[in-house]
C-alpha cells in the first residue's frame, strides 16, 4: 500500500530495502518532545491567525498531550513504514482526534519541522554541556585551591622542566574548560533562531506568524531566510566542533591522569569508584574511566568529520542526506556528557600524593633555570653565558650522581668563581615557584588569586 502521508501519486509501497534505508524512526524518535512542542506551537499559531479553528487547534493540542504520554509510558508503537518521528506522531494523532489532525501540517513541511526539532534538541545539549563543564570547572578549582602550594615538576617534552604547583596545573585546565563553556554559550546564541514557518523551502502563502512560534519555542527570532532555515546544519556542526575541542581537552587531562597514576609516577591514585581491576593480575588498579575519556575524542571528532562531509556538497535547499545529521550528533552529545560527568567525578575523588609530587619536583635539575637567572641577577652574567655555566654545573652533578643543591660551593667555584652561598636559596623548589610572580605565573599567590577570580565568576 502507498504511504498515507504522501502516497497520493503512488500506486505501490516502497521496496523493503527502500524502507530500511529511508526510515529514521529508529533514531529520530529521540526528538519526540521537541516535535510535539513544535507542533503545539504551530497549531496554536494557526488558530490565532484564523487559519484553523480554535476547536481544531484544541483537539490537536489535547491529542498531542496524549501522544506525549503514550510515548513516555512506552505505549506508543513506532512504525518504520511511517519513516520518521514526525509522521509517526501525526499518524497517531489522526487515530486519536480524527480529521483535525490533518490540518496540523498546514503551512508547514517536514523540512522546517525537522530543522526546528533538531535545533531545539541541540540547544538543550548546549545547555547540558554548559552545566557539565560548570561542574567540572568547580571540581578543578576546588582541587587547585587545595594544592595551590603543592610543588610538582612541570614538564615540556614530558621531561622535567621547571617546578610548578599542582594548583597551577589544575587551573590550566580550568581556563581550557571555561573557553569550552563559552564556545557552547556562543553557539547556543547563534543557533537560537526559529526555522519554523520556512515550510518546504520558499515560505508559505498562509498568513502565519513566525514571530509567535519563535517566541513560543524560546527562540530569539525567526530565521530571516526560508531557504537557509531548512538547508543549513551549521548549528549542529558548531555543536560538534565545540564538542570536539572540549573532548581534546578532556583527553589530554585523562592522559595525564593515566600517566600520573602509574607506579612509575605515583602522583595520584584513582578512587575505587573510577578504577577497575584485572581478572588475572590481582594487584591491578586500572584507570579505565580516564582511558575511555581519552578515547571519546575519536568518536566525537569522527561525528564531526562525518557531518561536515555530508553537508559539504549539498545544493540548497533540503536533501535527504541531512537525515544523517542526527545519529552523529546524538552519539557525540551522549558521549561528551558522559565524559564530562566522569571527569568531574574523577577529579573530585582523586587522591593526590603531595610528597611524591614534591620529591619528583626536586629531582631532574628542575631549578636549573633559577640558577641561570640567579647568575644573571647576582653575578651580572649575560643570560646566554649563565645558561652555559649552569649547563656545566648540571653535567657535573649528573656525573656525580647528585642534584644541583647537593654540589658544594667549591665544586661550583670550579665552574664559576662568582657563585656565592646565596645561590642555594634559589635551588629549592619552593623558592622557585614562589619567585614566579609574573601575572599568570605558578607562584602560590598567583594561583590563589586565580582561584579567587574563578570563585567570583562561578558565584
Ligand atoms: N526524517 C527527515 C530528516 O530527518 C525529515 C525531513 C524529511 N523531509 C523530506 N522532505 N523528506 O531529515
Amino acid at each position: 500500500a502507498s504511504n498515507a502521508m504522501w502516497g497520493g501519486r503512488f500506486a505501490a509501497g516502497p521496496d523493503a530495502i527502500m524502507e530500511a534505508i529511508n526510515a529514521s524512526i529508529g533514531f529520530d524518535q529521540r526528538l519526540y518532545t521537541q516535535d510535539i512542542r513544535g507542533s503545539r506551537a504551530h497549531a496554536a499559531m494557526l488558530a490565532a491567525q484564523g487559519i484553523i479553528s480554535d476547536k481544531d487547534a484544541e483537539a490537536i493540542g489535547e491529542g498531542l498531550v496524549t501522544v506525549l504520554s503514550e510515548i513516555e509510558t512506552g505505549k506508543f508503537e513506532f512504525s518504520a513504514a511511517l519513516e520518521d518521528i514526525h509522521m509517526n506522531i501525526e499518524a497517531r494523532l489522526k487515530v486519536l482526534v480524527g480529521e483535525p489532525a490533518g490540518r496540523l501540517h498546514t503551512a508547514r513541511s517536514r523540512n522546517d519541522q525537522v530543522a526546528t526539532d533538531f535545533r531545539l534538541w541541540v540547544r538543550e545539549q548546549c545547555d547540558a554541556a554548559i552545566s557539565g563543564l560548570d561542574a567540572l570547572i568547580r571540581a578543578a578549582v576546588a582541587r587547585a585551591e587545595e594544592g595551590a602550594d603543592w610543588v610538582m615538576p612541570g614538564f615540556t617534552h614530558l621531561q622535567t622542566a621547571q617546578p610548578v604547583t599542582f594548583g597551577h596545573h589544575m587551573m590550566a585546565y580550568v581556563e581550557m574548560f571555561a573557553r569550552d563553556k563559552s564556545r557552547f554559550e556562543d553557539a547556543r546564541k547563534r543557533m537560537n533562531e526559529s526555522p519554523l514557518g520556512a515550510a518546504a523551502l520558499a515560505g508559505t502563502g498562509f498568513n502565519i506568524d513566525r514571530f509567535a512560534t519563535a517566541q513560543a519555542l524560546g527562540f530569539d527570532r525567526p530565521m530571516a531566510n526560508s531557504l537557509d532555515a531548512v538547508s543549513d546544519r551549521d548549528f549542529a556542526l558548531e555543536f560538534l566542533s565545540a564538542s570536539a575541542i572540549c573532548a581534546v581537552h578532556l583527553s589530554r587531562l585523562a592522559e595525564e591522569l593515566v600517566i600520573w597514576s602509574s607506579a612509575q609516577f605515583r602522583f595520584v591514585s584513582m578512587s575505587d569508584k573510577w578504577s577497575t581491576g584485572s581478572s588475572i593480575m590481582p594487584q591491578k588498579r586500572n584507570p579505565d574511566a580516564a582511558e575511555l575519556i581519552r578515547a571519546k575524542i575519536g568518536r566525537i571528532l569522527g561525528a564531526s568529520v562525518a557531518l561536515f562531509t555530508v553537508m559539504k556538497g549539498l545544493p540548497l535547499a533540503y536533501s535527504k542526506d541531512m537525515q544523517e545529521d542526527k545519529e552523529q550528533v546524538f552519539d557525540a552529545a551522549d558521549n561528551l556528557m558522559l565524559a564530562l560527568a566522569a571527569m568531574a567525578g574523577m577529579i573530585g575523588d582523586l587522591s593526590v600524593h603531595q610528597a611524591n609530587l614534591e620529591a619528583a619536583a626536586s629531582s631532574g635539575f628542575s631549578t636549573a633555570t633559577d640558577l641561570a637567572d640567579w647568575l644573571v641577577r647576582e653575578a651580572g652574567l649575560p643570560f646566554r653565558e649563565a645558561h652555559h655555566v649552569t649547563g656545566s654545573l648540571v653535567a657535573m652533578a649528573e656525573a656525580a650522581g647528585c642534584d644541583l643543591p647537593d654540589l658544594s660551593l667549591e665544586q661550583m667555584h670550579a665552574v664559576h668563581p662568582g657563585i656565592t652561598e646565596a645561590v642555594f636559596d634559589v635551588l629549592g623548589v619552593h623558592n622557585s615557584v614562589a619567585s614566579r610572580q609574573s601575572y599568570g605565573g605558578t607562584a602560590p599567590d598567583q594561583v590563589r588569586a586565580q582561584v579567587a577570580r574563578w570563585r567570583e565568576i562561578l558565584g
